[in-house]
């Protein structure tokens, strides 16, 4: 199966095994792809989950093989969730508190987009877009608060760069993304006093997402890919590895910060001299000549 981790995972990483023995997390759209590969490793590193998802099928299938990753690991799949909906959160957290216990780590990734100009964007669309990204990590925050308060717990709020500067035909997912940012450093300040952390991650172009292969249109795919300067793709692995390193200890005094794990492309569209080729401006850098 591609795009999910496996043992080796445990066998390849600079992390501590059993890690997050012990800690449980909550992950809104936990059956997608990004998400799903985050809960996967802080389950090989000890932690148990629930995963939330509105398809109940695909929540409760991923769920069990997530499981089937640690011996022991408990993983529920709560489908029928739909972000937009705080009861259908309140629920979650109840059942997951019976059945697991508590909660000490939560991941708000579950998010909705498509391409769209704003000439034909409706405002339903725009409202339904802003309602999953943004009023839904508000719900997912709001609805597990106490646990966060009680076990002196971190959110985790998956973001994008689509914001940072004007991107065509994603005015719907920047706002909300916009959004999303704001409210995670609002609650590093407001919840920080209560020992609760908030910190966002910004995934920039990732192989075999959704995100990437649905909405980087394909006669715009190479030229997209000449401007990361790391010169590839970002892998599911690096986003879970910024995960690990933010719920880890080493990360215990990081809050209200977004974490852009993106190979710098959203940097490289800032100016005209980006738009030299890779070997001029390595070239250029080696030998002093520009
Ligand atoms: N372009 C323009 N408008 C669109 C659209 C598109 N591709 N897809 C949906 N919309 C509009 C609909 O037309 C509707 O507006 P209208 O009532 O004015 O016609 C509005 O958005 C709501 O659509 P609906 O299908 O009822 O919403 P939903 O809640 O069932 O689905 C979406 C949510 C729209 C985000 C859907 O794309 C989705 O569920 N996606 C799956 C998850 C996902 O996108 N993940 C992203 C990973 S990057």
């Amino acid at each position: 199966m591609p795009n999910t981790l496996g043992p080796d995972y445990l066998k390849n990483s600079v992390w501590k095994p059993h890690l997050f023995d012990g800690k449980v997390v909550f992950v809104t759209g936990g059956a997608g792809t990004i998400c799903r590969v985050q809960t996967e490793a802080l389950v090989l590193l000890g932690a148990n989950a629930v995963i939330l998802g509105r398809n109940p099928a695909k929540t409760e299938k991923a769920a069990k093989e997530i499981a089937t990753l640690r011996p022991g690991a408990k993983v529920l799949g709560i489908g029928n969730c739909d972000v937009r909906n705080i009861e259908n959160l309140t629920a979650a957290v109840d059942r997951t508190v019976k059945e697991l216990g508590h909660i000490d780590f939560v991941i708000a990734g579950a998010a909705g987009n498509f391409l769209s100009p704003f000439t034909s964007l409706s405002s339903n669309a725009f409202r339904t877009v802003t309602e999953i990204d943004l009023i839904g990590a508000f719900n997912t925050a709001k609805a597990t608060y106490d646990q966060l308060r009680e076990h002196k717990g971190h959110i985790i709020f998956v973001s994008a760069t689509l914001h940072y500067k004007g991107l065509p035909f994603q005015s719907h997912a920047a706002a909300a993304k916009a959004g999303i940012d704001s409210l995670t450093k609002t609650l590093a300040v407001e919840l920080g006093p209560m020992g609760i952390q908030s910190n966002g991650i910004a995934p920039g172009p990732i192989e075999g997402t959704e995100g990437f292969d649905r909405l980087v249109p394909e006669d715009i795919r190479q030229r997209s890919l000449e401007l990361i300067p790391l010169g590839r793709l970002g892998k599911t692995v690096e986003i879970a590895d910024a995960t690990v390193y933010l719920f880890s200890p080493a990360a215990s005094y990081v809050t209200g910060q977004i974490l852009v794990v993106d190979g710098a492309e959203w940097q490289s569209t800032s100016g005209a001299m980006n738009y030299y080729p890779h070997s001029v401006i390595a070239t250029g850098s080696q030998d002093n000549k520009l």
